[in-house]
């Protein structure tokens, strides 16, 4: 894992939008994308720049079980908002939230995965150390899967909600697998609420506990941090 401190999200944000590029350059197709507060600068910087991903797939890590396209609280308004309607992809992949046979959204969703191989995979980082929806406890072998939230993850995304009992409960996400099959992955971190799973993640043993942990075994991981982010991190560690 390639660990890169920045000064700040506005300089992290430049540093991930100059890898998507590279990326693209260098011959990616398939992009997996992910939602949050932490990658919105990154898809401004995408939105105003002359990348063009119309040759492109796009799949997105996860969504709410639930939540319909059209619910302004649903990744799939997110994704349109924040990139979708200004950079258009060939195809766009999100779990479908409202489908409620889970079998079938499951089996959908790993079909996709299996004919867009990812190039590049965008993630965030829960502050419990999740990546994508995939909770503490998560099997690294775990592929596409309905999870039941945790409660610290309500929480940290109530304030997407006019209240905490509006946060959906359960999601589809990638499994932990999925995301390792990634040729590329960049992990973004900013804040002092992630640094302690930037701490496990970056100093810590291997563990289901911490999710995000899966990624030391990946050979092509960059993870970029902010100050706030990288403050429980032993000064040595670079
Ligand atoms: C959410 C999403 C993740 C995201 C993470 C961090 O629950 N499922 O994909 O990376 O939590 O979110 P934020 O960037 O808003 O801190």
């Amino acid at each position: 894992m390639k660990v890169i401190r920045v000064t700040s999200p506005s300089e992290g944000a430049l540093l991930a939008y100059s890898h998507v590029k590279q990326s693209l350059e260098k011959g990616a197709t398939t992009f997996g994308l992910a939602t949050g507060g932490t990658p919105e600068e990154l898809y401004a910087l995408i939105r105003e720049s002359d990348l063009d991903f119309s040759k492109c797939v796009s799949i997105n890590l996860d969504e709410y079980v639930g939540l319909t396209p059209d619910n302004q609280k649903s990744y799939h308004y997110y994704m349109k908002e924040n990139l979708f309607k200004a950079k258009p992809f060939k195809a766009s992949f999100i779990p479908q939230g409202w489908e409620s046979d889970a079998t079938k959204e499951v089996s959908r969703y790993e079909d996709v995965l299996k004919k867009y191989p990812i190039d590049f995979q965008l993630l965030g980082l829960g502050t419990n150390g999740h990546i994508g929806f995939n909770e503490p406890g998560t099997l690294f072998t775990q592929r596409t899967h309905k999870v039941a939230l945790t409660k610290e993850t309500v929480e940290a995304n109530k304030r997407y909600f006019d209240k905490v009992e509006d946060v959906p409960t359960f999601a589809y996400s990638m499994g932990l697998a999925n995301i390792m099959e990634a040729k590329e992955i960049v992990l973004l971190a900013f804040g002092h609420s992630k640094a302690e799973a930037i701490k496990a993640l970056v100093e810590g043993e291997q563990t289901t506990n911490v999710p995000a942990t899966i990624l030391q075994s990946h050979e092509n991981v960059t993870i970029i941090i902010d100050a706030d982010a990288a403050s429980l991190l032993s000064e040595t560690v670079e």
